[in-house]
């Protein structure tokens, strides 16, 4: 079955009656768009499909897809969880005992037990989850503006900006927009890649949700050309606010 658009509530209850396993981001990569989980999961139609959301971008925090009435919540422990870019792990989260059964056991047979200190570090970084998801919120919410009214930046995707596709959506599934925004940059490839290696407070890095901010352009994997060359996602941490808009608007 192909993709379906994150907003295409339609599409995914249709899914549901045609697959026998439904994945959906939400908030998706890199776009940001937000599900309609609670109408995926809960419109009444011969369902064959589990329902799994990748929900690494708005953390247990922000937003509780099992209450919606999905099967399965899956989080990139590596990201927000952990929060300091020092870990691989990741998180399945299931209330049905056969899922977790099913679950337990496949990673018993590939192997893919965490050792203690990956497990230590997941912990460890849950204890601070709320406090640097706040600080990276708000530190998100003042770029995206700041962004937006600065002329070398051609479109700024947040979910907390009142014409971001899913703004709507956003405030009525999510408890905050999270910490990541996405922007284009007024240029190709080659300068959007100049203008990222002229910062200096936030690291080019492919992973996201650490303490310290991280950028991206996406154009540059394979698979992601259909993006727009001067596309890039930035994760922002918990540093101050100033340095990190000196350090973006002189690189700009
Ligand atoms: C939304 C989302 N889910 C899952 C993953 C996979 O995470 P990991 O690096 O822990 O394998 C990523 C990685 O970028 C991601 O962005």
């Amino acid at each position: 079955m192909p993709s379906i658009e994150i907003p295409d509530t339609v599409g995914w209850i249709r899914a549901l009656t045609q697959s026998e396993l439904v994945w959906l981001e939400s908030p998706s990569h890199p776009l940001l768009e937000v599900a309609d989980l609670i109408s995926i999961c809960g419109t009444p139609v011969d369902r064959r499909a589990l329902v799994v959301v990748d929900n690494t971008f708005a953390t247990p925090l922000l937003q509780k897809p099992l209450e919606m009435g999905a099967d399965i919540v899956i989080h990139s422990a590596t990201k927000f969880i952990g929060g300091h870019a020092d870990l691989v792990a990741g998180v399945a989260v299931t209330r049905e005992a056969e899922v977790r059964d099913a679950l337990v056991r496949s990673r018993m047979l590939l192997g893919a037990v965490p050792g203690s200190i990956e497990t230590f570090l997941a912990l460890r970084g849950v204890r601070t989850l709320e406090l640097r998801l706040t600080r990276g919120m708000d530190n998100a919410c003042e770029l995206a503006s700041r962004l937006d009214d600065h002329e070398r930046v051609k479109v700024v995707y947040s979910p907390g900006l009142p014409f971001h596709a899913t703004h709507q959506m956003a405030k009525e599934r999510m408890s905050g927009f999270g910490a990541v925004i996405t922007f284009e940059f007024v240029g190709n490839a080659g300068e959007t890649d100049d203008f990222i290696d002229r910062l200096g407070v936030i690291s080019s890095a492919t992973s996201l949700g650490g303490v310290e901010s991280t950028i991206e352009r996406r154009a540059r994997w394979p698979g992601q050309a259909h993006l727009p060359p001067g596309l890039v996602r930035l994760s922002v941490g918990c540093e101050h606010i100033e340095d990190l808009w000196v350090d973006l608007a002189g690189a700009l």
